[in-house]
Parts: C-alpha cells; sequence; structure tokens
C-alpha cells in the first residue's frame, strides 16, 4: 500500500490483513522500535481531538519522531499555499503526512506533491477511510465478525465522509446496510449502489448495530433540518428507539440530546470509548503497513 486516500484504494484482503495487523498491536503499551528514525508529519487543516492525537500517539508508540502542525483552512488559498507547506515540509524528509483538509482531494494534491506515505484523515465531505476501518475492528470485536451483520447508519449522511467510508468499507466485508435519516440528509442515488434507504426513524430498529452520525452544522449550506428541537424529536436516538441489548456507535464529537441521548451514549450498548480504543490500534496498523510492510508485526511486538 503506497497511500491510504479512500476506502476504494483497499479490497477485502487489505482490510482483513490491517484488521489483524490492529489486532496484533492492541494493549502492547510498550514502545515499538518499528519505525525507529522516521518522521511522521500530522497537518490539521479542520478541528480534530480523536483523529490527530490517535495518530500522533500510535508514530510514537512505533518510535517515530512526530511534527503536529494545525492550521484553520478558512483564510489561506487552499490549493497553492498547501502545495507550499508541503514542499517545505518535505524539507524534513517525513516517512508519512497525515492530512485532514475542509477540501475533497487535498490528501491526492499532497501525494501527488510529496514522495512521504500520505494517509487521509478527513476530506470535506469525500472520505475518512482509518475511521472506516476502526469501526470495522469495533464491531469485529464486538459482534465476533462482519459477514452478514447488519448496520443502520443515521442521520446526516448527506454531509459524512465518515458514512461514506463506512458504507463502502462495509459492503467490502459482506456486511449490510441502511442509511436511515430525513430526505434531505440522504444522498441521492445510493439505491443503484445496492445501498438501503429509509426516511422512518424505526428503520433503526432492525439492525445489530446503530451507528449514529454528528449533525454536521458547519457543513449546512441552506436548511437541511427545520429546527434542531425537531430533528432531536424525529430522528434522535433515545433509549425507547432502540431494542435492549442494541449496540450504538458514534464516531464523536457527540452533539448529547440532538444526534444522541446522553443515556444511550453512556449505556453499557454504547460502543463509542472502544471506537476511541481501536483508533489508536488501527492507526498504529495503517502507519505499520505503509513505512513497515515487511516488518513482521508479531516479531515486533515480541521485541518490546
Ligand atoms: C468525524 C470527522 O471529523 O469526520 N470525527 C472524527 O474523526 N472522530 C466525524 C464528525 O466530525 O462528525
Amino acid at each position: 500500500m503506497r497511500h491510504l486516500i479512500s476506502i476504494a484504494d483497499l479490497d477485502r484482503a487489505d482490510i482483513e490483513r490491517l484488521l489483524e495487523t490492529a489486532r496484533a498491536l492492541d494493549g502492547i503499551e510498550e514502545r515499538l522500535p518499528t519505525l525507529t528514525g522516521r518522521l511522521v508529519l500530522t497537518l490539521f487543516y479542520e478541528s480534530s481531538t480523536r483523529t490527530s492525537s490517535s495518530f500522533e500517539l500510535a508514530a510514537k508508540r512505533l518510535s517515530a519522531e512526530t511534527m503536529s502542525i494545525r492550521a484553520t483552512g478558512s483564510a489561506v488559498d487552499k490549493g497553492e499555499s498547501l502545495k507550499d507547506t508541503v514542499s517545505t515540509l518535505s524539507a524534513y524528509d517525513p516517512a508519512a503526512i497525515v492530512i485532514r483538509h475542509p477540501q475533497v482531494g487535498a490528501p491526492l494534491l499532497v501525494a501527488r506533491n510529496a514522495s512521504a506515505h500520505v494517509v487521509n484523515a478527513g476530506d470535506g465531505k469525500h472520505q475518512h477511510p482509518t475511521q472506516a476501518l476502526l469501526d470495522l475492528y469495533t464491531m469485529r470485536q464486538a459482534f465476533g465478525g462482519l459477514d452478514g451483520l447488519h448496520v443502520a447508519i443515521v442521520g446526516d449522511v448527506l454531509h459524512s465522509r465518515v458514512a461514506r467510508s463506512l458504507t463502502q468499507a462495509l459492503h467490502l466485508v459482506g456486511a449490510q446496510v441502511t442509511l436511515v435519516g430525513p430526505p434531505t440528509l440522504l444522498p441521492r442515488g445510493v439505491e443503484a449502489d445496492g445501498v438501503a434507504t429509509s426516511t422512518e426513524i424505526a428503520a433503526v430498529g432492525e439492525a445489530d448495530c446503530v451507528y449514529v452520525l454528528r449533525l454536521q452544522r458547519e457543513r449546512m449550506e441552506s436548511a437541511h433540518v427545520p429546527s434542531l428541537r425537531e430533528y432531536a424529536a424525529r430522528w434522535g436516538i433515545t433509549p425507547e428507539r432502540l431494542r435492549p441489548g442494541q449496540k450504538v456507535m458514534h464516531p464523536g464529537p457527540i452533539n448529547r440530546g440532538l444526534e444522541l441521548d446522553g443515556r444511550v451514549a453512556d449505556s453499557p450498548d454504547s460502543l463509542i470509548l472502544e471506537q476511541v480504543r481501536a483508533g489508536l490500534a488501527v492507526r498504529m496498523a495503517v502507519l505499520h503497513d505503509l513505512l513497515a510492510a515487511d516488518a513482521p508485526v508479531a516479531e515486533a511486538a515480541a521485541v518490546a
């Protein structure tokens, strides 16, 4: 694997390998020597807590040096300035560049202008492949397998790179997806790709796992929802809308009381903190795969 820009870069075998590598690395608290002397650069042009912190920690756990650059995208001419930033930082010879950017395609632009391996940590509404991988990892741990699993992805699907990446990834591993939300927040034409949709919130009841999306207010150009109060009433995931024991996930950050009731978020059926934990192992696995594919994971772990 040269870069990880989109789930479309992966086939089922790649996903299996990455999840296996993550499992081998999961829970190892010592530093592994795998990436000693290599530099991992993280460039975040959009806000992030989980993704940026877990990439940085993942790189450190593999003994890489890290350099973290944060910028807000609003005031800069993104195309040119991003190229300039990348060529400047390339002088330090990074082995990998992890980038989050509001503009679709920014990670590809970086990949074309740098010799480093590039990981997309979220580009606009397009893709967030490591989130999809950590979600698959979490589901596999919770359900024992992915083939035939039924996942309802509910809420603001239209603006969600998480939903886009996860739908593709679940499809690759043989799981079934239903996108649930108001008609204004469901993308058009997805049924043609074999994805089921429903505009009835009750449809979540049929799924093994309910994956709740954040209402992406920052990406809404016009009034996609009548009012937040009405959205919460009609689409919010409350204990009453779930079957006992039904598992719930959310990529974070949560708008408590809007798309997800706090009682659900904090219940024993919530996998949300598992997702955060999985983020570290999965991002270690991705860096390992891109930068040290020949180093056997098990041996690396045994050394430590
Ligand atoms: C997501 C993102 O930024 O795409 N969050 C994350 O990476 N944990 C989802 C979101 O912001 O709603």
